[in-house]
């Protein structure tokens, strides 16, 4: 199984977090609203990390069920939902893997650079316990780092994006925490993810890919039981 990864329980990474990482998190409540997420809806937020969606996704939804495993970005996602007196947050320190939905399913269920934190096995069991807990017709907002390249191209390509890298990790990503993403983490290939999203009942409406091949943005549909 996964973990929560070295860096997200790591207090100092975790404090640098939000000047390093902007999840665009207005764009993202907007894509949801325009897809009919709106003020009576339930959003459940996997790998939730400091709150960057969730803080303002309160503003919009009914529910905001905000779900980490790390209890290191839990307090800082705690602080900010208090600051923010967002009296519509939950806060759970589960996984993708324990996660027990209760209440009304979710509308939504929203999820960026987290899902790459399991191994595809268990990537397939995370999409089967989305799927279960999403309502018909609802939708999954999957952004992740995800292969696009072939295979026979990993070695250069890895290269070429951890070269762009400088060695700052105040303000963006060095290129030990991109190498370390790579050697340590889950990241899988785009034609590995999407058939496992298929086969759990989703149909993908939309995917974008980065310029690069390393990430992807996915619009997903619950299409069936
Ligand atoms: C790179 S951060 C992303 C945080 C936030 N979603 C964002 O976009 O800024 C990844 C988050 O996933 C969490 N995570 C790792 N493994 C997880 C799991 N199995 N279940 C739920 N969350 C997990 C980590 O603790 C961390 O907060």
């Amino acid at each position: 199984m996964g973990t929560a990864g070295r860096e997200n329980l790591d207090a100092d990474h975790v404090s640098r977090y939000d000047n390093k990482e902007d999840a665009d998190a207005s764009d993202e409540v907007a894509l949801l609203q325009a897809l009919g997420v709106d003020s009576q809806s339930t959003v459940v937020d996997f790998g939730a990390g400091t709150g960057q969606f969730v803080i303002p996704a309160a503003a919009s939804f009914r529910r905001v069920v905000a779900v980490d495993i790390s209890p290191v970005m839990l307090r800082t996602l705690r602080a900010k939902v208090a600051a923010a007196g967002a009296t519509n947050v939950e806060v759970e320190q589960a996984g993708f893997l324990t996660y027990d939905h209760t209440g009304a399913p979710a509308d939504a269920v929203y999820s960026r650079y987290a899902l790459h934190h399991l191994p595809d096995f268990w990537k397939g069991v995370a999409l089967a316990r989305i799927h279960r807990i999403l309502r018909p017709g609802g939708i999954l907002r999957l952004w992740d780092v995800v292969y696009g390249f072939q295979p026979i191209e990993a070695e250069s390509r890895v290269e070429e994006w951890c070269a762009a890298a400088g060695s700052a990790i105040e303000s963006g990503w060095s290129r030990a925490e991109l190498e370390e993403h790579v050697r340590d983490e889950n990241s899988t290939f785009t034609w590995l993810l999407e058939p496992m999203i298929e086969r759990n009942g989703f149909t993908i409406n939309e995917a974008i890919y980065s310029d690069d091949e390393f990430f992807a943005q996915y619009v997903i549909a619950k299409v069936r039981q």
